[in-house]
């Protein structure tokens, strides 16, 4: 019978994790639950994500002070409203094998007494708990977060709706600066490999071009496209470009090629490259702007707050009911399970002959009738 329950955030941050932590320790320490069922539950957040797995040395009072804290309903109480992770984060990968803790972490999981674990996180964070359930036969429950919402499995990834307001509200700003100085602006956002973050932002923005690493896009198209909206007498224009989307026939753009625990190498650049090249052919004096991090603070909107506590809810669930192995997640409009498998095995990403009209570089016009009614291809 599982008692103690352990929670964890790994990964970027974003806001909503606080919310699926609250939920999570507020779900499982229900009195109701105690009442009902017979279990008396108790939850343990391990800070900075699988890092304070694997360095907590249990037998130790001040390592267990530094990176095991124990949560109950008053101690998380304001926790949903507050952006970023409480628990804090890393981008540690237990099983590295420039590290190789994978049995460090299964050993510390017992030590804790943790019957059962819940991890909060994307594609990285979420590929550990699958190695912990699948190789270790750790139990393991996932959340679904991410601003890039490209995990396979579930249509909400927590922190995208809050990212997506981001992008809206800076673009608003710039609107007016661009707007008073008749400048293009071009504006980068993050997302990884996956489009979600740009064209649905970009689309929110109301950005007359965007441009997703799922579809390599010709410069001087581009050019054309603002060419023809300063002749049809619009004063200046917003291009919203994803970090990862290629110049046709080039590789994506990197900072640097320093790679994480995960193997990745960060994105960022294309913004400012895309800037350059766009005033050399246009004319238009142009400027860029990346909004990075940005992307991912803040209080979380109103539908994180809520996926946070629904997600939450429904993990504990999943522990009650012994359902290990499994992420949380949302569905055509309802919450499921999927296993963890399928959640990490592939990416979501854009479908460009569904959701992203190559003509315009925008978003599909078409939408209950055929493409072909509206002249896209
Ligand atoms: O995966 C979330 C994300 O914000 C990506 O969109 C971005 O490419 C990456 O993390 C940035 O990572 P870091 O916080 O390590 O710079």
């Amino acid at each position: 019978m599982v008692r103690r329950i352990g929670v964890l955030t790994g990964g970027g941050d974003c806001a909503g994790l606080n919310s699926a932590i609250k939920w999570v320790t507020k779900t499982a320490t229900d009195p109701n639950l105690a009442y009902h069922s017979g279990q008396q539950l108790e939850v343990y957040g391990v800070r900075e994500g699988w890092r304070g797995l694997i360095e907590v040395a249990p037998s130790d009072t001040d390592s267990m002070k530094k990176w095991i804290t124990r949560l109950d309903e008053l101690s998380v109480r304001t926790w949903d409203r507050q952006g970023g992770t409480i628990l804090g984060s890393s981008r540690t990968n237990p099983f590295n094998p420039k590290i190789d803790k994978g049995g460090q972490c299964v050993e510390n999981i017992k030590s804790l007494g943790l019957d059962a674990l819940v991890a909060i996180g994307g594609e990285d964070t979420l590929s550990v708990a699958y190695r912990l359930y699948h190789d270790l036969g750790q139990k393991v429950v996932g959340i679904p977060k991410t601003i890039d919402r490209d995990l396979s499995g579930t249509d909400y990834t927590l922190g995208y709706d809050t990212a997506l307001n981001v992008i809206t509200e800076e673009v608003d700003r710039l609107r007016t600066t661009a707007g008073s100085h008749n400048r293009l602006f071009v504006v980068e956002v993050m997302g990884r490999h996956a489009g979600w973050l740009a064209l649905e932002g970009g689309q929110a923005a109301g950005a007359h071009v965007i441009l997703i690493p799922e579809y390599a896009f010709d410069v001087e198209k581009v050019a054309a496209l603002l060419d023809k909206r300063r002749q049809a007498g619009v004063r200046y224009d917003i291009v919203v470009i994803s970090e990862g989307a290629k110049i046709k026939g080039q590789e994506e753009v990197y900072l640097s090629d320093k790679v994480d625990s995960f193997g990745h190498k960060v994105l960022g650049g294309i913004g400012e490259t895309l800037s350059k090249r766009l005033e050399e052919l246009t004319g238009f004096e142009t400027r860029h702007v990346v909004l990075s991090h940005i992307q991912r603070g803040g209080n979380p909107s109103a539908r994180d707050r809520l996926m946070g506590r629904y997600f939450g809810i429904a993990a504990v669930d999943l522990i009650l009911e012994e359902d290990f192995g499994r992420m949380v997640a949302y569905r055509d409009g309802q919450f499921t399970s999927v296993s963890l498998k399928q959640a990490i095995e592939r990416l979501s990403l854009v479908e460009v002959g569904k959701h992203y009209d190559p003509d315009r570089y925008n978003g599909r016009r078409s939408s209950l009738l055929p493409f072909s009614r509206r002249g896209e291809r």
